[in-house]
């Protein structure tokens, strides 16, 4: 026997099996095989929340979550948020290797002139509500392009994928300004060719009637905020990505939902509940009787707690950082002292270290963008843009993965036996 397999007694019939471990894992279907009798349909798992599952191999993200280790194909998150720019990142998530200088200016030219959208996408924000979230208008957007792009729908033509990659990354940062715009009842602001990434997305949110400049610290502080996003291997978005895309369905549907769930408070939306929850807290006074709150499960900490990291989440501890740098230009968000008191308090907590519960990414992102003047509602947005290089990086590994089927999961059924249809005057 194989001393990598795994051997299974099934007390049920008292029969053994082996089954094959490969890359620490068992495959599912290898417990098909475990039935009680020739009827049964066999054994399966079941996990939800996919808490043990594996549900792909993947060469783009490395998380050791007990060690506090994030890697983009390979080099350290530290490294790529000293040294990189979100573009040059992108492009290493997407192929694999750090550009030559003559890669990264073609890629740099490409996804800058592909920033424009159609005229007809600022008529379909017009038609939002005035006080739409613009995390609803991205989301809503994002599918629209699918319609303004139908060879998108040959997703089995490496070239067409790859134009439509860049399209989405080049476009993501002008449909969330002018979402913003749209919001604030302010003209749409046309990108710039002549600035960075995070540049031109400063200019086309804030400018005003005056020329715009984007301020040098934050547009390189923004840059290190979109690195850090950019990807984070199977994360509920990323889940949603290959899971919609394993339809074959064209990559702006696919994108619109992963997008949705990102949007969630337990996902991408948790750093607009930390800035609502650090103003609800008001005070450092009152941030003990917060974490009282907490402990008596009256709610979450909202920015601590990762399903992968239990240790301290290495992109916070480089955001952390970033913040005194930005509130050098913007003067200091008196939010800070609120949420410093409140990760004092909760990592000398027995509640909090029992649990292995630590600040994540969006625990001091929020305070940076509130200093930065992006409204709340804008943060899931600004979490968004930059993952755009994520999602489509998994998808473009799934379409080449010979494993990839459509998700399509089993469930344990709960509900009634077969029973006859009774006529709605006969029921009770
Ligand atoms: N505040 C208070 N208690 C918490 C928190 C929190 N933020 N997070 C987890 N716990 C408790 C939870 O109640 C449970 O306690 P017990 O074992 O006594 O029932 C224990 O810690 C384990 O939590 P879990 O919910 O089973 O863990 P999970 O892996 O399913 O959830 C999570 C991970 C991120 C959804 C969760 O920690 C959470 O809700 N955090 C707040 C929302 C948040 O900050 N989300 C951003 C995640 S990072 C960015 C991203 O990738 O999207």
């Amino acid at each position: 026997m194989s001393e990598q397999s795994l051997t299974i007694t099934d007390n049920r019939t008292g029969k053994t099996y082996s089954v094959p471990i490969t890359d620490g894992t068992i495959r599912a279907m290898d417990l098909r095989q475990i039935k009680v009798d020739p009827e049964d349909f066999g054994l399966m798992s079941h996990d939800p929340g996919f808490n043990n599952t594996s549900s792909c191999r993947s060469a783009i993200t490395y998380i050791d979550g007990e060690k506090g280790i994030l890697r983009y194909r390979g080099y350290p998150i530290e490294q790529l948020a000293e040294n990189s720019s979100y573009l040059e990142t992108a492009y290493l998530i997407l192929n694999g290797e750090l550009p030559t200088r003559p890669e990264l200016d073609a890629w740099v030219y490409e996804i800058t002139h592909r920033t424009m959208v159609h005229e007809n996408i600022k008529k379909l924000m017009d038609g939002f509500q005035y006080d739409a979230h613009p995390m609803g208008m991205l989301i809503s957007t994002i599918a629209a392009l699918s319609t303004f792009y139908p060879n998108a729908r040959k997703i089995k033509d490496s070239a067409v994928r790859r134009l439509q990659i860049s399209r989405l990354i080049a476009k993501m940062p002008t449909i969330a300004a002018y979402a913003y715009r749209k919001r604030m009842g302010l003209p749409y602001v046309y990108p710039d060719n002549t600035l960075s990434y995070t540049g031109n997305f400063l200019k086309m949110m804030f400018q005003m009637a005056d020329s715009y400049q984007p301020h040098p610290v934050l547009e390189r502080a923004l840059d290190v905020l979109f690195i850090l996003h950019a990807d984070h291997e199977q994360n509920c978005g990323t889940n949603a990505m290959r899971s919609v895309s394993s339809s074959n369905v064209d990559p702006y549907s696919a994108m619109a939902g992963a997008a949705a769930a990102l949007y969630g408070p337990l996902h991408g939306g948790a750093n607009e509940q930390v800035l609502r929850m650090l103003q609800d807290i008001g005070s450092v006074d009152n941030v003990p009787e917060f974490i009282t709150k907490v402990k008596n499960r009256e709610t979450l900490l909202m920015g601590f707690g990762h399903r992968v990291y239990k240790n301290y989440d290495p992109r916070a501890a480089i955001v952390k950082k970033m913040a005194y740098e930005v509130f050098e230009v913007t003067g200091r968000n008196p939010l800070l002292d609120i949420a410093l008191e409140l990760e004092r308090i909760a990592l000398e907590d027995e509640y909090f270290i029992e649990r292995k519960l630590y600040p994540n990414v969006d625990f001091y992102t929020g305070i940076i963008y509130q200093a930065m003047r992006f409204p709340v509602d804008m943060f899931p947005v600004l979490f968004a843009i930059p993952r755009t290089v994520g999602w489509l990086a998994q998808w473009e590994e799934s379409r080449e993965d010979k494993e990839t089927s459509i998700a399509r999961p089993r469930q344990i059924y709960t509900g009634y036996n077969e029973r006859d249809f009774v006529p709605v005057e006969k029921r009770s």
